[in-house]
């Protein structure tokens, strides 16, 4: 076989680095914001009861029956709806459809733009170097707003004419939300596409869905993983322009989701209220161990997902919390990167998994020696 078989970008390729995946007695796992709560019963019944004989037959290559309830919740057209094997593969699309390889031919950087505010999702960097694409990582505002356009556009650094601007809104891994007015005045001044990824909107005050029904340039991208307990099925959509949600369809795979995943999807949409007691649920929950660690001195960032973005007291840093936190077995998110290392990411939990949070958070603070809290 001859030498340097792999492509010299994928040779360099720093990967997408997922939270780890442990499963211990006792172990509170709270670092990749998967749901406390199980899917609906009647989804899993669903689901079960579609493990038979017809695991042989390909799936519907269009998850026309999710896209038709997702269609109809949305007030807007199937067209207007693709749906991914998880969100993740709507984004890749995303990068695959709109933006261009740098090459010596093409001598309009912004074409081959992908644009994100920083810190956002830690996909979307390693989206573009697959691409091979250039990245324009923009920072938030010191409380992790996003800058007004006047700003943006005083700054210099924002390309208005990036071929993809990714937004993640609320943020991720800040928990910051934004409002669907500010949303709308960045997207009405971007020449490019914007993808307002919406991972979390289900426990937000707002969300921007109406944006991609209303710019020719946006498309809004949610995750069955987070909302509705799907994390194990791997299923996303995006909602857009018929245009650009046809061009997506034109390079997906052909069955690129799953049937059971569809199952799943489809049945979900259809217990809307068992999910929305859970929004609440996890909203109560972040509230109160929002309060309880802001009265231990942590600074909690306030929250509109099913995480915090907290800042530990500083008898330890921010990754020796984490170390901490380890060693007790809560498995929590820390970064390394200098504008996020003095934060830990934390899920919100069970109620009981955030009574246990709780208590070993004081373990970590008695041991060392902070006694009287
Ligand atoms: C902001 C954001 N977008 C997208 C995703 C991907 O979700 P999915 O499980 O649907 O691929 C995540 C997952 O953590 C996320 O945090």
């Amino acid at each position: 076989m001859k030498k340097n078989v792999i492509r010299p970008l994928i040779q360099k390729l720093n990967p997408y680095v997922p939270g780890e995946q442990i499963n211990l007695p006792g172990l509170i796992r709270l670092n990749t914001n998967e749901p406390p709560y199980a899917p609906a019963p009647e989804v899993l019944a669903r689901i079960k009861d579609s493990v038979d004989a017809r695991l042989r037959r390909y799936p519907n290559p269009t998850s026309d029956e999710v896209r038709e309830k997702l269609a109809s919740i949305h007030g807007c057209k199937k067209e207007n709806i693709l749906v991914g094997n998880g969100s993740d593969e709507v984004l890749e699309l995303a990068v695959r459809v709109f933006v261009e390889p740098i090459s010596p031919s093409i001598n309009d950087n912004s074409a081959s733009t992908v644009q994100y505010f920083d810190p956002s999702y830690s996909l979307y960097p390693v989206l573009a170097d697959i691409a091979g694409a250039l990245k324009n990582p923009v920072p938030l505002l010191s409380d992790f707003g996003i800058p007004i356009t006047e700003q943006l556009k005083l700054e210099g650094k924002w390309d208005f004419n990036a071929a993809l601007t990714f937004v993640t809104t609320p943020n991720a891994p800040t928990g910051r939300g934004y409002t669907t007015r500010e949303l709308e005045t960045l997207c009405a001044n971007q020449n490019g596409i914007i993808l307002l990824d919406e991972a979390y909107a289900n426990f937000a005050e707002e969300n921007a869905m109406s944006l991609a029904l209303k710019f020719p340039n946006v498309l809004v991208a949610r995750t069955f993983s987070k909302a509705y307990a799907l994390c194990f099925q791997r299923i996303g959509y995006v909602v857009g322009p018929e245009n650009l949600i046809s061009s997506l369809h034109k390079i997906r795979g052909s069955y690129n989701v799953n049937g059971l995943a569809q199952v799943a999807a489809s049945a979900s949409l259809d217990y809307l209220n068992y999910y929305q007691k859970n929004f609440e649920y996890i909203k109560k929950i972040r509230a109160k161990t929002s309060e309880w660690l802001s009265s231990k001195g942590f600074y909690v960032n306030p929250s509109q997902t099913n995480f915090i973005f907290v800042k530990p007291p500083n008898i330890l840093t921010a990754e020796n919390w984490y170390k901490a936190y380890h060693k007790k077995n809560v498995l929590v998110r820390w970064w390394r990167y200098p504008n996020v290392k003095d934060y830990l990411r934390i899920s919100i939990g069970s109620e009981e998994e955030m009574i246990e949070f709780r208590k070993r958070t004081l373990d970590i603070f008695k041991e060392n020696g902070i006694l009287n809290l």
